[in-house]
Protein backbone atom coordinates (compact mmCIF):
# COMPACT_ATOMS: atom_id res chain seq x y z
CA UNK A 1 0.00 0.00 0.00
CA UNK A 2 1.19 3.07 -0.95
CA UNK A 3 2.40 5.93 2.09
CA UNK A 4 1.08 9.20 2.55
CA UNK A 5 2.83 12.01 1.80
CA UNK A 6 2.53 16.29 2.50
CA UNK A 7 4.27 18.45 0.14
CA UNK A 8 4.33 21.58 1.28
CA UNK A 9 6.66 24.05 -0.84
CA UNK A 10 6.18 24.04 -4.80
CA UNK A 11 8.75 21.81 -6.92
CA UNK A 12 9.51 21.05 -10.12
CA UNK A 13 6.51 19.35 -11.62
CA UNK A 14 9.08 16.37 -12.79
CA UNK A 15 9.69 15.82 -8.93
CA UNK A 16 6.21 16.09 -7.36
CA UNK A 17 4.93 13.74 -10.41
CA UNK A 18 7.67 11.17 -8.80
CA UNK A 19 6.08 11.80 -5.16
CA UNK A 20 2.62 11.22 -6.90
CA UNK A 21 3.70 8.18 -8.21
CA UNK A 22 5.40 6.69 -5.17
CA UNK A 23 3.05 8.26 -2.22
CA UNK A 24 -0.58 9.37 -2.10
CA UNK A 25 0.34 12.71 -2.21
CA UNK A 26 -1.24 15.79 -0.44
CA UNK A 27 -0.17 18.78 -1.68
CA UNK A 28 -0.35 22.00 0.87
CA UNK A 29 0.03 24.75 -1.32
CA UNK A 30 -0.26 27.71 1.05
CA UNK A 31 2.55 28.52 3.86
CA UNK A 32 1.88 26.09 6.65
CA UNK A 33 1.51 29.07 9.42
CA UNK A 34 -0.79 30.65 6.85
CA UNK A 35 -3.31 27.80 7.60
CA UNK A 36 -2.46 25.93 10.30
CA UNK A 37 -5.71 24.48 10.36
CA UNK A 38 -5.59 22.95 7.43
CA UNK A 39 -1.83 21.60 7.20
CA UNK A 40 -2.58 20.26 10.51
CA UNK A 41 -5.68 18.21 9.15
CA UNK A 42 -3.55 16.63 6.14
CA UNK A 43 -0.57 15.43 9.16
CA UNK A 44 -3.02 13.39 10.74
CA UNK A 45 -2.48 10.46 8.43
CA UNK A 46 0.84 11.30 7.31
CA UNK A 47 3.87 9.01 6.94
CA UNK A 48 6.09 11.88 5.48
CA UNK A 49 6.73 15.28 4.96
CA UNK A 50 8.49 17.41 2.18
CA UNK A 51 8.78 21.23 2.43
CA UNK A 52 10.99 23.78 2.75
CA UNK A 53 9.48 26.69 5.52
CA UNK A 54 12.12 27.93 7.67
CA UNK A 55 9.53 29.84 9.65
CA UNK A 56 7.53 26.53 11.07
CA UNK A 57 8.92 24.98 13.80
CA UNK A 58 8.92 21.50 13.54
CA UNK A 59 8.38 20.47 17.57
CA UNK A 60 6.36 18.60 19.95
CA UNK A 61 3.40 20.57 19.17
CA UNK A 62 3.69 20.30 15.37
CA UNK A 63 4.40 16.69 15.86
CA UNK A 64 1.52 16.02 18.38
CA UNK A 65 -0.48 16.58 14.92
CA UNK A 66 1.83 13.64 13.41
CA UNK A 67 1.09 10.50 14.96
CA UNK A 68 2.01 8.57 12.02
CA UNK A 69 5.22 10.46 11.26
CA UNK A 70 8.51 8.59 10.20
CA UNK A 71 10.58 10.75 7.67
CA UNK A 72 10.66 14.60 7.13
CA UNK A 73 12.19 15.75 4.26
CA UNK A 74 13.62 19.15 4.12
CA UNK A 75 13.98 21.19 0.72
CA UNK A 76 17.56 23.23 2.52
CA UNK A 77 20.92 22.18 3.88
CA UNK A 78 19.92 24.18 7.05
CA UNK A 79 17.32 22.50 9.96
CA UNK A 80 17.60 24.72 12.73
CA UNK A 81 13.46 25.09 12.61
CA UNK A 82 13.16 21.14 13.50
CA UNK A 83 13.71 19.88 16.74
CA UNK A 84 16.04 17.27 16.63
CA UNK A 85 15.03 15.94 20.20
CA UNK A 86 11.37 15.72 19.65
CA UNK A 87 11.95 13.66 16.31
CA UNK A 88 14.24 11.50 18.00
CA UNK A 89 11.27 10.32 20.71
CA UNK A 90 9.59 9.13 17.91
CA UNK A 91 11.88 7.58 16.15
CA UNK A 92 11.11 9.98 13.18
CA UNK A 93 14.39 10.62 10.21
CA UNK A 94 15.06 13.76 8.79
CA UNK A 95 16.84 14.47 5.55
CA UNK A 96 18.29 17.35 4.10
CA UNK A 97 19.88 18.80 0.91
CA UNK A 98 23.59 19.44 1.45
CA UNK A 99 26.03 19.59 -1.35
CA UNK A 100 24.02 20.48 -3.99
CA UNK A 101 22.97 23.97 -2.54
CA UNK A 102 27.07 24.53 -1.52
CA UNK A 103 28.16 26.46 -4.94
CA UNK A 104 25.31 28.50 -5.52
CA UNK A 105 25.20 30.01 -1.84
CA UNK A 106 28.83 30.56 -1.78
CA UNK A 107 28.34 32.81 -5.29
CA UNK A 108 25.26 34.67 -3.53
CA UNK A 109 27.80 34.95 -0.34
CA UNK A 110 30.09 36.46 -2.90
CA UNK A 111 27.58 38.89 -4.64
CA UNK A 112 26.91 40.30 -1.71
CA UNK A 113 31.04 40.85 -0.54
CA UNK A 114 31.58 42.61 -4.25
CA UNK A 115 28.20 44.54 -4.03
CA UNK A 116 28.37 45.85 -1.02
CA UNK A 117 32.66 46.56 -1.17
CA UNK A 118 31.71 48.34 -4.55
CA UNK A 119 28.89 49.78 -3.54
CA UNK A 120 26.98 48.75 -6.66
CA UNK A 121 23.37 49.44 -5.70
CA UNK A 122 24.01 52.31 -4.41
CA UNK A 123 25.59 53.74 -7.25
CA UNK A 124 23.18 52.25 -9.62
CA UNK A 125 20.06 54.22 -7.92
CA UNK A 126 22.21 58.00 -8.13
CA UNK A 127 21.81 56.91 -12.03
CA UNK A 128 18.36 56.12 -11.37
CA UNK A 129 17.36 59.11 -9.90
CA UNK A 130 19.13 61.21 -12.01
CA UNK A 131 21.83 62.00 -9.66
CA UNK A 132 25.03 61.09 -12.26
CA UNK A 133 25.57 64.49 -13.52
CA UNK A 134 29.45 64.46 -13.12
CA UNK A 135 32.07 62.19 -12.14
CA UNK A 136 31.65 60.54 -8.58
CA UNK A 137 32.83 62.38 -5.56
CA UNK A 138 34.74 60.40 -2.62
CA UNK A 139 32.33 59.54 -0.57
CA UNK A 140 30.94 57.11 -3.18
CA UNK A 141 34.42 55.23 -3.51
CA UNK A 142 34.24 51.44 -2.67
CA UNK A 143 36.73 49.52 -1.69
CA UNK A 144 39.08 47.30 -2.99
CA UNK A 145 38.76 43.38 -2.33
CA UNK A 146 41.60 41.83 -3.94
CA UNK A 147 44.28 41.21 -1.57
CA UNK A 148 42.31 42.04 1.78
CA UNK A 149 42.02 39.84 4.59
CA UNK A 150 38.67 37.63 4.81
CA UNK A 151 37.31 36.03 7.83
CA UNK A 152 34.86 33.02 7.46
CA UNK A 153 33.07 32.35 10.63
CA UNK A 154 32.11 28.52 9.79
CA UNK A 155 34.33 26.00 7.59
CA UNK A 156 31.60 23.72 6.43
CA UNK A 157 31.29 23.23 2.56
CA UNK A 158 30.06 26.60 1.84
CA UNK A 159 32.80 27.86 3.68
CA UNK A 160 35.29 26.10 2.15
CA UNK A 161 33.78 27.53 -1.17
CA UNK A 162 34.16 30.90 -0.31
CA UNK A 163 37.81 30.43 0.70
CA UNK A 164 38.17 28.78 -2.57
CA UNK A 165 36.72 32.19 -4.58
CA UNK A 166 38.40 34.42 -2.23
CA UNK A 167 42.02 32.73 -2.57
CA UNK A 168 41.82 31.50 -6.03
CA UNK A 169 40.21 34.90 -7.53
CA UNK A 170 40.78 37.54 -5.33
CA UNK A 171 44.71 36.24 -3.77
CA UNK A 172 42.70 37.40 -0.24
CA UNK A 173 44.10 36.47 3.23
CA UNK A 174 41.73 34.44 4.97
CA UNK A 175 41.37 34.24 8.79
CA UNK A 176 38.53 31.44 9.38
CA UNK A 177 36.83 30.68 12.81
CA UNK A 178 35.42 26.85 13.47
CA UNK A 179 35.45 24.63 16.06
CA UNK A 180 37.39 21.76 14.65
CA UNK A 181 40.51 22.78 12.07
CA UNK A 182 40.37 21.99 8.41
CA UNK A 183 43.53 20.81 7.48
CA UNK A 184 42.57 21.24 4.10
CA UNK A 185 41.92 24.28 3.55
CA UNK A 186 44.74 25.40 5.60
CA UNK A 187 47.19 23.28 3.43
CA UNK A 188 44.98 24.44 -0.31
CA UNK A 189 44.22 28.23 0.69
CA UNK A 190 46.83 29.21 3.40
CA UNK A 191 43.46 29.75 5.60
CA UNK A 192 44.44 30.61 9.49
CA UNK A 193 42.09 29.37 12.25
CA UNK A 194 41.88 31.79 14.56
CA UNK A 195 39.73 32.86 17.77
CA UNK A 196 36.76 34.39 16.94
CA UNK A 197 37.93 38.19 18.49
CA UNK A 198 41.13 38.15 16.82
CA UNK A 199 39.42 37.43 13.60
CA UNK A 200 37.40 40.79 13.59
CA UNK A 201 40.21 42.35 14.87
CA UNK A 202 41.57 41.75 11.64
CA UNK A 203 39.19 41.03 8.65
CA UNK A 204 38.38 43.42 6.42
CA UNK A 205 35.35 41.51 5.61
CA UNK A 206 33.52 39.08 7.62
CA UNK A 207 31.42 36.25 6.31
CA UNK A 208 28.77 34.23 8.49
CA UNK A 209 28.08 30.71 7.45
CA UNK A 210 27.98 29.02 10.62
CA UNK A 211 24.64 26.73 11.31
CA UNK A 212 22.46 28.02 13.80
CA UNK A 213 22.45 26.50 17.11
CA UNK A 214 22.22 27.89 21.05
CA UNK A 215 25.73 28.57 20.61
CA UNK A 216 25.92 30.79 18.01
CA UNK A 217 23.02 32.43 18.73
CA UNK A 218 23.73 35.97 19.34
CA UNK A 219 27.31 35.39 18.29
CA UNK A 220 27.75 38.70 17.02
CA UNK A 221 27.42 41.19 19.76
CA UNK A 222 27.17 45.02 20.18
CA UNK A 223 30.80 43.99 21.76
CA UNK A 224 32.03 41.99 19.15
CA UNK A 225 30.97 44.51 16.73
CA UNK A 226 32.90 47.01 18.45
CA UNK A 227 36.41 44.70 17.57
CA UNK A 228 35.66 45.06 13.77
CA UNK A 229 37.68 47.88 12.04
CA UNK A 230 35.47 51.03 10.94
CA UNK A 231 36.45 49.89 7.40
CA UNK A 232 34.71 46.42 7.72
CA UNK A 233 32.55 44.66 5.89
CA UNK A 234 29.94 41.93 7.29
CA UNK A 235 28.29 38.93 5.03
CA UNK A 236 25.33 37.00 6.61
CA UNK A 237 24.80 34.26 4.45
CA UNK A 238 23.24 31.41 7.15
CA UNK A 239 20.90 33.03 9.62
CA UNK A 240 19.32 35.96 11.25
CA UNK A 241 19.53 34.84 14.48
CA UNK A 242 23.18 34.75 14.80
CA UNK A 243 23.71 38.14 14.80
CA UNK A 244 22.45 40.96 17.18
CA UNK A 245 20.29 42.58 14.42
CA UNK A 246 19.79 45.53 16.89
CA UNK A 247 22.73 45.66 17.62
CA UNK A 248 24.23 45.72 13.76
CA UNK A 249 21.75 48.39 13.09
CA UNK A 250 22.94 50.48 15.58
CA UNK A 251 27.05 49.65 14.23
CA UNK A 252 26.17 50.47 10.81
CA UNK A 253 24.03 54.13 11.86
CA UNK A 254 27.21 54.81 13.74
CA UNK A 255 30.00 53.87 11.55
CA UNK A 256 31.08 51.37 13.70
CA UNK A 257 31.47 49.00 10.36
CA UNK A 258 31.47 50.74 6.87
CA UNK A 259 28.76 48.23 5.91
CA UNK A 260 26.81 44.77 5.90
CA UNK A 261 25.44 42.56 3.61
CA UNK A 262 22.50 40.06 4.63
CA UNK A 263 20.76 37.69 2.54
CA UNK A 264 18.90 36.30 6.09
CA UNK A 265 17.09 38.26 9.01
CA UNK A 266 15.99 37.62 12.57
CA UNK A 267 12.55 37.85 11.42
CA UNK A 268 11.73 36.38 7.97
CA UNK A 269 10.57 38.31 5.97
CA UNK A 270 11.94 41.15 7.00
CA UNK A 271 9.23 43.68 8.61
CA UNK A 272 8.68 46.78 7.08
CA UNK A 273 9.63 48.99 9.44
CA UNK A 274 12.56 47.15 10.21
CA UNK A 275 15.08 50.15 11.19
CA UNK A 276 17.50 48.46 8.73
CA UNK A 277 15.47 49.46 6.11
CA UNK A 278 16.63 53.25 6.88
CA UNK A 279 20.19 52.83 6.15
CA UNK A 280 21.89 52.97 3.00
CA UNK A 281 25.33 51.60 4.14
CA UNK A 282 23.38 47.85 3.95
CA UNK A 283 22.56 45.58 1.07
CA UNK A 284 19.45 43.41 1.52
CA UNK A 285 18.53 40.03 0.07
CA UNK A 286 15.40 37.81 0.85
CA UNK A 287 17.28 34.63 1.78
CA UNK A 288 17.98 33.81 -1.78
CA UNK A 289 21.24 32.34 -1.01
CA UNK A 290 20.42 29.07 -2.98
CA UNK A 291 17.44 30.82 -5.53
CA UNK A 292 18.88 29.62 -8.85
CA UNK A 293 17.03 27.71 -11.14
CA UNK A 294 19.51 25.36 -11.17
CA UNK A 295 20.43 24.58 -7.65
CA UNK A 296 16.72 24.86 -6.76
CA UNK A 297 15.84 22.08 -8.53
CA UNK A 298 18.82 19.98 -7.57
CA UNK A 299 17.58 20.62 -4.20
CA UNK A 300 13.85 19.73 -4.78
CA UNK A 301 15.05 16.54 -6.85
CA UNK A 302 17.56 15.42 -4.01
CA UNK A 303 14.43 16.27 -1.20
CA UNK A 304 12.68 14.09 -3.30
CA UNK A 305 15.07 10.92 -3.38
CA UNK A 306 15.72 11.16 0.64
CA UNK A 307 11.89 10.89 1.45
CA UNK A 308 11.28 8.04 -1.19
CA UNK A 309 14.79 6.06 0.12
CA UNK A 310 13.76 6.93 3.86
CA UNK A 311 10.33 5.30 3.50
CA UNK A 312 11.25 2.55 0.89
CA UNK A 313 14.01 1.54 3.70
CA UNK A 314 14.95 0.91 7.55
CA UNK A 315 18.24 0.94 6.61
CA UNK A 316 20.15 4.27 7.17
CA UNK A 317 19.71 6.56 3.93
CA UNK A 318 21.44 9.45 2.34
CA UNK A 319 21.79 12.73 3.92
CA UNK A 320 19.91 11.51 6.75
CA UNK A 321 21.10 14.25 9.64
CA UNK A 322 19.40 12.59 13.02
C1 LIG B 1 19.12 26.46 3.49
O1 LIG B 1 19.13 25.56 2.63
O2 LIG B 1 19.30 26.22 4.68
C2 LIG B 1 18.86 27.83 3.00
O3 LIG B 1 19.15 28.79 3.94
C3 LIG B 1 17.44 27.95 2.55
O4 LIG B 1 16.62 28.01 3.64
Amino acid sequence: MKKNVVLFSKIPVEQQKRLEQAFNLTIFTSSPDADKDAFTKALINADGIIGSNMATRVDDIFLANAPNLKAASTISVGFDNYDLAALKKRGIRLMNTPTVLTEGTADLIFTLLMATARRTVELSNLIHNGKWTKSITPDYYGTDIYGKTLGILGMGRIGKAIAKRAHCGFDMNILYYNRSAHQDVEQKYQAIRCELDDLLKQADFVVVILPLTPETTHLITKKKLALMKPSAILINGARGKIIDQQALGEALKNKIIRAAGLDVFEVEPLPMDSPLLKLDNILLSPHVGSATTETRYAMAKCAVDNIIAALQSDKPTANWVN
